[in-house]
Formats: C-alpha cells, sequence, structure tokens
C-alpha cells in the first residue's frame, strides 16, 4: 500500500549501504524499493551478488527516533520467535551513527491494496499457526503494547464533535472499560494485523513487522484482522468488508468485538489529539480508519447488548 512516501534506498548514507553489504557478507547488484509500511526509512529488496534477495528497512533517528526504536525491538523480536511461526528470519541488525537497519529473509508474494476472501483466509490461518504459540518469555504482555484505548472515554469527557460519536461515544466506552484484563493471555501475538504487514502467496501468509509482538489472549490478532479488513477495505467494496470482520468476529468471544470497538477509539482519538509532524498523513490515516469502522461498531455495540 503505498500511503507512506518512504525514502529511496539510494538516498541512505553510502556508509550505512556499506555495513548492510558486509553485514550480509555479500554485494549489493541491484535494488528494488518498497512503497508500503507506515515508517518514513527506506524499505528495500536487495539483489545480492551470492544470488539471494533478502528484505531491509532502515532509519535514521535524526527522521523519527520511534522508528529506529522500532526496527531495534522488531531485531529483539524475530530472535525469540519459534520457527514455525510464519515469520521472516532476521539475517542482520546494522547500526551506524544515528542509522539502524534490519535485513531479514525475502518473503515471497504480494501485499495487496485491498483484502480479497482468499487473503483474509490465508492471514486467518497464520495469525492461528502464530498464536498456538506461547509467547517466548522475553516478550511483554500485550497491556504493554497497546496505548489509547481509552480513546471513547475520553471523548466522552472532551464532546463529541458529530452526532454519530455524540451517540456511541457512551456505550462504545463502557464496552472498552477492563480491557487490561480481557485482553491479557500467554499467546504469542503479533498485535498489528494489518495487509500491510503481510505477505501473500498463493494461499499461505507470512506475517510481517513484529514490532509489538506480545504475550496475550489468543483471539487477539483475528480481531485485529477484522478491524482492517474495514479499514483498509475489501476489493468487493465496503459492505463486503464489514461483513467479513462480522463473520470473523462472530466465531470468536465476545472481547475480540469489544477489541475492535477499542481499536476504532484509538484511531479516533489519536487524529484529534496527535499532531504529526513527521508524517502528516498519518492523522488523516487514522481519521479515515475510525469512520471506516463505524457500521461495524455500530452492530458490535448493538450485538453485545442483545
Ligand atoms: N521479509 C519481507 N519480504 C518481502 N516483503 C517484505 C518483507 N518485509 C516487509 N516487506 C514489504 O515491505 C513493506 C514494509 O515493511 P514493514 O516491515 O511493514 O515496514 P514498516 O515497519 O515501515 O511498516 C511491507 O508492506 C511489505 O510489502
Ligand atoms: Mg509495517
Amino acid at each position: 500500500m503505498a500511503f507512506t512516501p518512504r525514502a529511496a534506498w539510494a538516498e541512505t548514507p553510502a556508509p550505512v549501504r556499506a555495513a548492510v553489504a558486509r553485514a550480509l557478507g555479500s554485494t549489493i547488484v541491484a535494488h528494488t524499493d518498497l512503497h508500503g509500511g507506515m515508517s518514513p526509512g527506506p524499505a528495500v529488496a536487495l539483489h545480492l551478488a551470492d544470488g539471494r534477495q533478502v528484505f531491509v528497512k532502515a532509519v535514521s533517528a535524526d527522521v523519527r527516533p520511534h522508528n529506529r526504536h522500532m526496527i531495534e525491538r522488531e531485531s529483539r523480536v524475530l530472535d525469540v520467535l519459534p520457527r514455525s511461526v510464519p515469520a521472516p528470519r532476521r539475517l542482520a541488525t546494522v547500526e551506524h551513527g544515528p542509522w539502524i537497519a534490519l535485513a531479514t529473509t525475502w518473503c515471497p508474494g504480494l501485499t495487496e491494496p485491498c483484502w480479497t476472501d482468499a487473503s483474509i483466509a490465508a492471514v486467518v490461518q497464520a495469525c492461528r499457526t502464530a498464536s498456538s504459540h506461547r509467547a517466548p518469555k522475553s516478550l511483554s504482555p500485550v497491556v504493554e503494547r497497546i496505548s489509547d484505548f481509552d480513546g471513547w472515554a475520553r471523548t466522552r469527557q472532551t464532546g463529541a464533535t458529530d452526532d454519530w460519536t455524540a451517540d456511541h461515544a457512551a456505550p462504545a466506552a463502557a464496552l472498552v472499560t477492563g480491557w487490561q484484563q480481557w485482553t491479557a493471555g500467554d499467546a504469542l501475538i503479533h498485535r498489528d494485523i494489518r495487509l500491510d504487514n503481510t505477505t501473500v502467496d498463493a494461499n499461505s501468509a507470512v506475517l510481517l513487522d513484529w514490532a509489538y509482538a506480545a504475550a496475550g489472549a489468543p483471539w487477539l490478532d483475528l480481531a485485529q484482522l477484522a478491524a482492517d479488513v474495514v479499514a483498509t477495505g475489501h476489493v468487493l467494496g465496503e459492505p463486503t468488508a464489514t461483513k467479513r470482520a462480522h463473520s470473523l468476529l462472530r466465531g470468536l468471544p465476545p472481547e475480540a468485538s469489544r477489541f475492535v470497538i477499542a481499536l476504532a477509539g484509538m484511531w479516533h482519538i489519536r487524529a484529534e489529539t496527535i499532531p504529526d509532524t513527521v508524517m502528516p498523513y498519518i492523522s488523516t490515516w487514522r481519521r479515515a480508519r475510525s469512520a471506516a469502522l463505524r457500521p461495524l461498531v455500530s452492530a458490535l455495540i448493538a450485538d453485545l447488548h442483545r
């Protein structure tokens, strides 16, 4: 998905590129810039002299310290994932001044701009495989990998700016209460399931971008998937996206629906309150997500009150 204007690999300082090649034990003979994902640094397919193709993403703390920290954290997470988890394998992490670069195995397949029934099925399978593992001990409880889940409660305090929010903020806030307890668990959770954090090849998917991985409730990634099907969109249009999300959630415990309501509140409050100076388009992206989720959130609140 091309919503992030990422830097080009060729703009990465030469010493950083050379250090990546050294760490990979080969020379870079060609590269292809990638445009998906959510950070401002380059993401690239590197073609190496030894015939390998590898994935690299890099960022400088001078651009956005948060993203540098995320790459450091993802490096540690990749090292503790069991081999049977559908994830890339870390090949190298290079630090050079303010820069960090993470190289992983290349995961074939596509990151399409919209969900299809086939990609949903493949990612459901990948999420189930991941969460059938116990979280490695070094991963944090998911409560530490979630923020702004009090979005609806804060919106109630500050006042809604439109009729839909005025009608839904109070029941939504009530359903989110206690999330610190009902999201807890010991399953391995990716925690950032979005279409742009996957590659899908034929009928199988690999989950990418593991910086938020945690120990949590085993349904959590599927709930996040349901939210993303609506927020990113389905190739057959909005009503289908909401229908697919709703049917995914019907097979899960009620907490999964409460989680989706919480995510909508998170995107709403972030769009309203966080001015993003490095990536101003993120606020627009968050606003679009919380708006897209409204029909689903209305339906879930009705279901949960039945
Ligand atoms: N190991 C990989 N193999 C192939 N493509 C990948 C791999 N990792 C990421 N990608 C592609 O690069 C994009 C950005 O990667 P991602 O790790 O999600 O970056 P960010 O942290 O900036 O969100 C993804 O949307 C995906 O299309
Ligand atoms: Mg990503």
